[in-house]
């Protein structure tokens, strides 16, 4: 219900502090499951999804202990296995990591279908495949995934037929206690799997490999808890960057990985925006006399350009002069946004998964809405440098992912506030 409102124009001066990554920080929670001993994680950002997945682990019997905004304790040893399924874990696409680990730890996982963005469809074939080649029973009945394995995984030779994150996710969880050595071949690259990876091995786990396409994964008798740092939030940091070249200005990100930012850097170079990079910060600027050429982009997996900035990138190219084209490769829907920021005025033209953005400089404030996470992120960019006041409804779904981003561009210099609707009062 809450919206953010937005006058537009103000170029953004300063710097911020980039939180640590969600979508590292969520297979890293569901990870403890497996681990089943007590796991000090920090740097954890205080975003909704993370509090939703610390929530749906505490429902299965996790004692999860808030240190501060972001560091919490979690201890799963006397975690007993039982149905995902509440409210919360139907919601959240993540929710599913508990198939890996529930199966990996005690050879029996079940758990609701998973939710989380609207994208199309969103198969899990390749997780059930990585279960299969570890010799377990899978089920789909009544929108519950039901995976078994009584007598225990047996280590096997996994080949994603596409990347995903997902898949290999599951996969290295489900591996790590099976006895002998699993080879996960076309596995993702994400920085995200890496962190899974150094948080599974400092709790005792024989991974080694990620961050290429193959990884091995000897499985080992059992694990103990560690203490463990997620790395810095690339999409987030991205999405400043990008906030930064519409709206002009100049601004440090700091407690950053600048190698994990590298086509979003070329991307915004090739538009003429200056990014300095330095050991774990990045500075960007442009000036208002400065216009943005237009560029293409193609989503890939990592290290290619990240799906999860395109959203961002199709708000900015309204602000360059000339065409530019968007080719969605990993998601089969993830334009919705583009209706919105028509209402601002944009002309953009899809068809399939190409969007021809025509932008002409300018946008126009209107009344929007965020349609998910990184396309509600969309709409901020947008009205950041917009004409006049725009209102961005559903500001929850950004809530999702941005962990006190109107506190942050505040801190910039933007116009910008949140403003909470009361629930109607019942009758
Ligand atoms: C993760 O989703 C991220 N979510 C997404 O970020 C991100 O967009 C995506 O990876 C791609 O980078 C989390 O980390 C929680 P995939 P995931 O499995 O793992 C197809 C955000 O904004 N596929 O890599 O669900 C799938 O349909 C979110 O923070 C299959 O066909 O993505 C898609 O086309 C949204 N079969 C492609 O693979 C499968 O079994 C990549 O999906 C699995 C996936």
């Amino acid at each position: 219900m809450d919206r953010i409102v937005i006058s537009g124009g103000s170029p953004l001066y300063g710097s911020i502090d980039i939180d640590g990554m969600k979508n590292a920080a969520l297979p890293v929670i569901f990870a403890t499951v497996l681990v089943g001993d007590r796991c000090e994680i920090h740097n954890l950002p205080s975003v909704s999804d993370i509090k939703g997945a610390i929530e749906i682990i505490r429902e299965l019997g996790a004692v999860v202990e808030k240190i501060d905004e972001h560091t919490v304790v979690i201890d799963t040893t006397d975690m007993k296995v039982s149905p995902a399924n509440s409210e919360i874990a139907k919601k959240m696409r993540a929710s599913y990591y508990l198939l890996g680990a529930e199966l990996g730890r005690f050879g029996k996982a079940f758990v609701s279908f998973p939710g989380g963005c609207d994208f199309g469809v969103r198969p899990i074939d390749q997780h059930i495949k990585g279960f299969l080649r570890l010799g377990a029973k899978v089920e789909i009945e009544n929108g519950n995934i039901i995976a078994e394995a009584p007598d225990g995984l047996t280590a096997g030779n996994v080949f994603f037929d596409i990347v995903s994150v997902g898949a290999t996710v599951n996969t290295i969880l489900a591996a790590v206690l099976a006895d002998g050595q699993t080879i996960i071949e076309n596995a993702a690259r994400e920085p995200h799997i890496v962190d899974l990876s150094n948080f599974l091995n400092m709790c005792g786990a024989d991974i080694k490999g990620a961050g290429t396409d193959t990884i091995r994964i000897r499985g080992v008798e059992s694990l103990h808890g560690c203490n463990y740092t997620i790395i810095p939030d690339m999409i987030e940091a991205g999405t400043y960057m990008v906030a930064v070249s519409a709206a002009c200005g100049d601004v440090t990100l700091c407690n950053i990985i600048p190698k994990h930012m590298e086509s979003v850097t070329a991307k915004l170079e090739e538009m003429g925006v200056t990014v300095i990079e330095n050991d774990d910060s990045i500075r960007i600027i442009r000036t208002p006399d400065q216009k943005l050429n237009p560029c293409n982009i193609k989503t890939m997996p990592y290290p290619g350009f990240p799906t999860d900035m395109q959203p961002q990138f199709g708000a900015l190219l309204c602000y360059a002069n000339g065409a530019g084209r968007i080719n969605e490769a990993v998601w089969e829907n993830r334009f919705k946004y583009i209706d919105e920021l028509k209402r601002m005025g944009a002309d953009i033209t899809v068809n399939g998964r190409i969007a021809t953005v025509n932008g002409f400089g300018s946008l126009k404030a209107a009344s929007v809405r965020a349609c998910d996470l990184r396309g509600g992120a969309a709409m901020v960019i947008a009205a950041l440098a917009a004409e006049g006041i725009t209102s961005i409804e559903d500001v929850h779904l950004i809530e999702r992912g941005y962990d006190n981003i109107v506190g942050k561009l505040i801190g910039l210099g933007a116009q910008i506030k949140k403003v909470v609707i009361e629930s109607p009062e019942p009758f």
